[in-house]
């Protein structure tokens, strides 16, 4: 037992969990109240993010970061958000480093880890292998990205940045145009972040895809379900317009069998001439990254990174706070925070 297991007075956490426990392994555990919440410790958090406060609220705590899968951002910024925190983190990277490429079940990992941290954030390949993980244990568990399941904090970190772009352009995200791009069928982010929106009012939502990949029926069902408006396009240039928010993703090529994406086009490329030719001086551009920059890769061109509009390196930035936020309200101590905190 983590001494975080039994921290009382923490109402956000009960509402978020998920059979029982304090985890996050899928954005279907948040209502628009919880996520509000969430957002309002997150912006208490900004001070320290930016190391101009600072606390040791988890001094002592110690995160195991499994990453069985390829990171950069969420791997990092985890981590990092720990550390912010006061607490320490131990790694491993890859099934190479981990004894279950001898063997060894998901089970008896997670039962094993939990004996030695207190929080886990994993990142597996197959979908559901993150939720296996949460049932061996009782210590947090966080979905880092389960194959084409789900990227729940990243999901909420882009929707925290829109929530921030659209204070600061005097806009609600009831009724806005959000145009999601690119690969929408393994496309974990889109997957999270669709579903987190949806809790909002009168969205239209308009997904331009190659027709090979396409959001997945389940998914657009539970948007319309919502009472949201849904169009599929596979024309980017009738699709951005009147666009508040576009959302360009890569194309997940690790989980083809094949390299050849039929209808994957240069006509898919988020780009300057694009941007300045169907969206407005407030339209937001955002994209999870990484971007793929190699040859014939199609997603978010660079000629963007000096245009105000594009908010990717907001988004990678504010995944410090709202990760902190995940944190401090698993282990049951977002109250203390704010009179824990110090001048840096
Ligand atoms: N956005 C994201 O999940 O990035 P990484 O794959 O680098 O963690």
């Amino acid at each position: 037992q983590s001494v975080y297991s039994n921290k009382a007075g923490s109402p956000l956490r009960e509402q978020i969990a998920y059979n029982g426990r304090p985890q996050l392994l899928s954005v279907g555990q948040f209502s628009r109240d919880s996520l509000e919440q969430l957002f309002r410790i997150t912006d208490i958090m900004q001070p320290i993010a930016r190391r101009q406060k600072v606390t040791r609220i988890l001094e002592g705590a110690v995160l195991a970061n499994l990453f069985f899968e390829a990171s950069t951002r969420t791997r990092i910024s985890f981590g990092a958000a720990f550390c912010r925190l006061g607490g320490s983190v131990c790694d491993t990277t890859g099934f190479t480093f981990s004894s279950m490429t001898k063997g060894e079940s998901i089970y008896d990992t997670s039962r094993v880890i939990s004996g030695y941290a207190d929080a886990l954030v994993v990142r597996h390949p197959e979908q559901g292998a993150v939720d296996e993980f949460a049932r061996a244990t009782n210590i947090p568990v966080i979905n880092g990205g389960d194959g084409p399941g789900e990227h729940p904090s990243q999901a909420i970190l882009d929707l925290y940045t829109i929530q921030r772009e659209f204070s600061r352009l005097g806009k609600l995200v009831d009724g806005a145009h959000i145009v999601m791009v690119g690969d929408l069928k393994y496309g974990r982010t889109v997957h999270s972040l669709i579903k987190l929106l949806a809790l909002y009012r009168n969205l239209r939502f308009t997904l331009v895809a190659p027709s090979t990949l396409e959001m997945p029926a389940h998914i657009l069902e539970r948007i319309a379900r919502g009472g949201h408006v849904v169009e599929q396009s596979t024309s980017l240039a009738q699709g951005l317009k009147g666009a508040d928010i576009v959302y360009a993703t890569r194309i997940q090529k690790e989980r083809f069998a094949d390299e050849a994406i039929e209808g994957y086009t240069p006509d898919f490329q988020i780009n300057q001439a694009l941007i300045d030719s169907t969206c407005s001086a407030d339209t937001i551009v955002m994209h999870p990254l990484p971007r793929d920059g190699r040859p014939g890769a199609n997603d978010l061109s660079t000629d963007l990174n000096h245009d105000p509009r594009l908010a990717i390196f907001r988004q990678t930035d504010n995944g410090i706070p709202v990760r902190m936020a995940i944190f401090a309200t698993l282990l049951g101590v977002e109250n203390q925070v704010q009179h824990s905190m110090r001048d840096a």
